[in-house]
């Protein structure tokens, strides 16, 4: 394996220097997808956070812009998100619609809870966000006495007519809501006894309304991250699927289930645009883990997005579940002509780099291949198939870095889905990274790598049984 270079991914979004971690802010608002993004600009480890901020026309290709928030006497500037204003419900914009972006304020307070305060703030911007006001009477939402109180995600319910909050607090999400952004009433609280919990606050909700595709349905969905914890493999993100009313989330799965948005190592905080075009939901993620985050290894900057994704509602067997497609990557092109029975390895005939594709797999039962995505002599996944279930084991080793960065970052975990004829999979690769879709986009795996190049071709190995390659096409993607 080659060593870690600092070569920078090609279509996911790096800060110009210093370190990132969630996306914030994320809204559509005149032809500009917004990214703003909890950035420490003097370091490449966290600190002091600041919200950076960046512009695309097409979710690969950014603009950096100046940094849009800094802290202030209130304290730092967690996480949060921005929306458009369109019909000046606060009164912030007598002339044109513009942009308010809601954040935590985050300081010490020694004795107080764990030592610190949040507390909701709200920040305006009459020129597409190139520069910001901060509200003079923050905060809009004062202390409630817990320390862990953030991530404001915020949406305009049609239903009630109101605007509605999603905030983190503690192991539960809290929803509030208001007619103008500034005066906030809580309504409710979900998450005691539902999904999965560890020692670690939840944090980052996100709520919103999704079509179940192929029927008139719609579901609520509510996404929520939960932080490293040592008895689980790090940060991760889960969802809940349901019925919102304005004011109360009714969870319709039992309440132990656990589903989550991603079964990588990274994918973190994520965050859809408000706003979308064509009603769409784009999400993106931190394509890292508190676990290794400070040591992933870095010489500039430290920390990536992950490539955005379309998500959708489908019916399943045990219930209606999230399914994501890779949103903004060119078409891949380079079809195959027929199917190849795949006797020992199979190579693509593609030019190497950052690529997005997808392939179909036949399976016999008790199959076993292995794919390699960058070094043709070391496999990232391994795709099974026994009677009735494709298993996928996932096997990530780092080729360099300080020993507690390999402690925590080598791993191997395995996961399933149930097998429904042959097995559709798509993939992004790039400098460091490598996004899997399963089944069409049922199961979805983020993972940071550390080779040193954006890949060879795409390397299919034979470990036993009959595999069938019956599609395959990649593009380049910059
Ligand atoms: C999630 C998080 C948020 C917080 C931010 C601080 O990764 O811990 O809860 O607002 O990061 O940078």
């Amino acid at each position: 394996m080659n060593t870690l270079t600092d070569t920078r991914p090609k279509a996911h979004f790096t800060p110009p220097a210093g370190w990132l971690n969630d996306p914030n802010g994320l809204v559509f608002f005149e032809g500009e997808y917004h990214l703003f993004y909890q950035y420490h600009p003097d370091g490449l480890v966290w600190g002091p956070m600041h919200w950076g901020h960046a512009v695309s026309r097409d979710l690969v290709n950014w603009e950096h812009l100046d940094i849009a928030l800094w802290p202030d006497d209130l304290g730092t500037c967690f996480s949060g998100c921005a929306v458009v204003d369109i019909n000046n419900t606060s009164g912030l914009f007598p002339d044109k619609p513009g942009l308010v972006a809601i954040y935590t304020c985050h300081r010490d307070a020694p004795g107080f809870d764990r030592g610190y305060i949040e507390e909701q703030c709200i920040a305006y911007s009459h020129d597409n966000g190139r520069s910001w006001i901060k509200y003079a009477k923050n905060p809009v939402i004062s202390t409630i006495g817990k320390s862990d109180f953030r991530d404001p995600k915020v949406f305009w319910h049609e239903a009630s007519q109101h605007w509605v909050m999603s905030l983190a607090v503690s192991q539960e999400v809290h929803f509030y809501r208001s007619s103008n952004l500034l005066d906030w009433e809580f309504c409710s609280r979900f998450g005691e006894g539902h999904g999965a919990h560890t020692a670690h606050p939840w944090e980052c909700p996100d709520l919103f309304q999704l079509q179940v595709e192929g029927t008139t349905e719609k579901r609520w969905v509510l996404v929520i991250g939960l932080g490293a914890s040592e008895e689980a493999f790090g940060s991760f993100t889960q969802y809940f699927v349901g019925e919102f009313d304005g004011k109360n989330f009714i969870n319709e799965n039992p309440p132990e289930t656990i589903l989550l948005m991603d079964e990588g190592r990274d994918f973190y905080a994520a965050q859809s645009w408000s706003d979308a075009p064509e009603k769409q939901r784009l999400a993106i993620a931190w394509m890292s883990n508190w676990k290794y985050a400070n040591q992933f290894p870095a010489s500039s900057y430290r920390g990536s997005m992950s490539s955005a994704r379309t998500l959708t509602l489908s019916q399943q067997r045990d219930g209606v579940r999230m399914k994501q497609q890779f949103s903004a990557l060119t078409a891949p092109t380079n079809q195959l002509s027929s199917s190849v029975l795949i006797n020992d390895t199979w190579c693509a005939e593609t030019d190497t780099g950052a690529r997005t594709g997808y392939a179909h797999l036949n399976l016999a039962t008790g199959t076993s291949v292995e794919l390699s995505f960058f070094d043709p002599a070391s496999a990232d996944l391994r795709v099974t198939l026994d009677e009735s279930r494709y298993r996928f084991d996932i096997l990530r080793a780092s080729a360099q870095g300080e020993a507690t960065f390999k402690g925590l970052f080598d791993h191997d975990y395995s996961c399933e889905l149930p097998a429904t004829g042959s097995l559709r999979l798509e993939w992004t690769t790039d400098q460091n990274s490598l996004e899997v879709l399963l089944g069409g986009g049922l199961m979805s795996i983020t993972q940071l790598v550390t080779y040193s190049e954006a890949g060879a071709p795409l390397h299919i190995r034979r470990i036993e049984g009959e595999c069938l390659l019956e599609e395959h096409a990649e593009a380049l993607i910059a």
